[in-house]
């Protein structure tokens, strides 16, 4: 089978892409699957196996594949633009299409739909393009990000009001339009969904994410600076629970293939049991050090197994 893998981009998770677009090289069964790699520079300049192409070229090779692997994250990527070229094209992609990809990369749209659903997020406001002013009541403390962003981009925790002015500039680097959000209490926990090719949607251990002395950013994601237990120590019905609401969350979202989930956990004891939906990932990171495929891992399917169905299952 011949197999486009698409990575790199214009996003700032341009690095990220590449790591997760290498170990899927790294684990893909090159006997099955021949490769040919295009890369996007961070200019958006295609490249095919290493020597620059014009758009019409790498369109020309996107063509001749069986199936493409977009192996992208953030805007440009993940976010429904390279899917929407690839409905264009008429070639059968892995995962999510243009609807769901559009609607994860946008927290603050995929918010509205998930409470539409009945889903818990966490609260707070949406500061759109010129927009500087939380409001003076606003409780601490607060994230501050930029709704359409990854791997925690421009992402800050404020506790002192008075931090807030450079961490909205911080997010707005990244995007016009900034979330505030009230900070969860609980504990943080991923879930993974994986579709079959029959149509079978399958939830995974939930993986909990425990960070020394801060959260879960950018430096913390890919220096190691995390610990991930799998499974995380819940009980079976708050285990359940996770993998119903993560499976209602793919459907709410339309998802297609994949779906990584990432959710606060309220502490034992709380009044309200229900866990807060923190956002979605339609292209989850796949680096070694990544959740999806050791989650996967945990659930005894390997890495070129998990390779396998996401392939199988991609659609056009
Ligand atoms: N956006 C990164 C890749 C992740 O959440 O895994
Ligand atoms: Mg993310």
């Amino acid at each position: 089978m011949r197999l486009a893998l698409i990575h790199g981009g214009r996003s700032g998770e341009h690095d990220v892409s590449r790591a997760s677009a290498g170990s899927i090289l790294d684990h893909l069964d090159r006997e099955v699957y021949q490769v040919t790699e295009l890369l996007i520079g961070r200019d958006g300049q295609w490249h095919v196996d290493g020597a620059p192409v014009p758009l019409t070229g790498a369109l020309h090779v996107i063509r001749s594949c069986d199936v493409v692997f977009p192996a992208m994250h953030g805007p440009y990527g993940e976010d429904g633009r390279l899917q929407a070229l690839l409905e264009w094209l008429g070639v059968a992609y892995v995962g999510n299409g243009v609807f769901a990809s559009a609607a994860g990369m946008d927290k603050a749209v995929t918010k509205k739909l998930l409470v539409a659903d009945g889903l818990r997020v966490a609260g707070g406001i949406t500061l759109d393009d010129g927009e500087e002013t939380v409001p003076p009541g606003t409780p601490l403390p607060v994230f501050v990000k930029p709704a359409r962003s990854g791997s925690s981009l421009g992402v800050s925790r404020v506790t002192d009001r008075a931090d807030l002015p450079a961490a909205v500039r911080l997010a707005r680097i990244q995007d016009r339009k900034v979330l505030v959000e009230q900070a969860v209490p609980g504990r943080e926990v991923d879930v993974a969904v994986l579709q079959y090719p029959d149509g079978r949607l399958v939830a995974g251990p939930p993986l909990e994410i425990t960070v020394a002395g801060g959260f879960f950013d950018y430096a913390a994601k890919y220096d190691g600076g995390a610990v991930f237990q799998i499974p995380a120590m819940l009980d079976d019905a708050t285990t359940r629970l996770l993998q119903d609401r993560a499976i209602q969350v793919f459907r709410a979202l339309d998802c297609w293939g994949l779906l990584r989930v990432d959710f606060f956990v309220p502490d034992p004891g709380a009044t309200d049991p229900e866990p807060v939906v923190n956002e979605v990932n339609t292209f989850p990171g796949m680096t070694a050090a990544s959740q999806f495929p050791q989650m996967w891992k945990h659930a005894g399917l390997s890495f070129p197994e998990l390779l396998d169905v996401l392939i199988a299952t991609a659609a056009d």
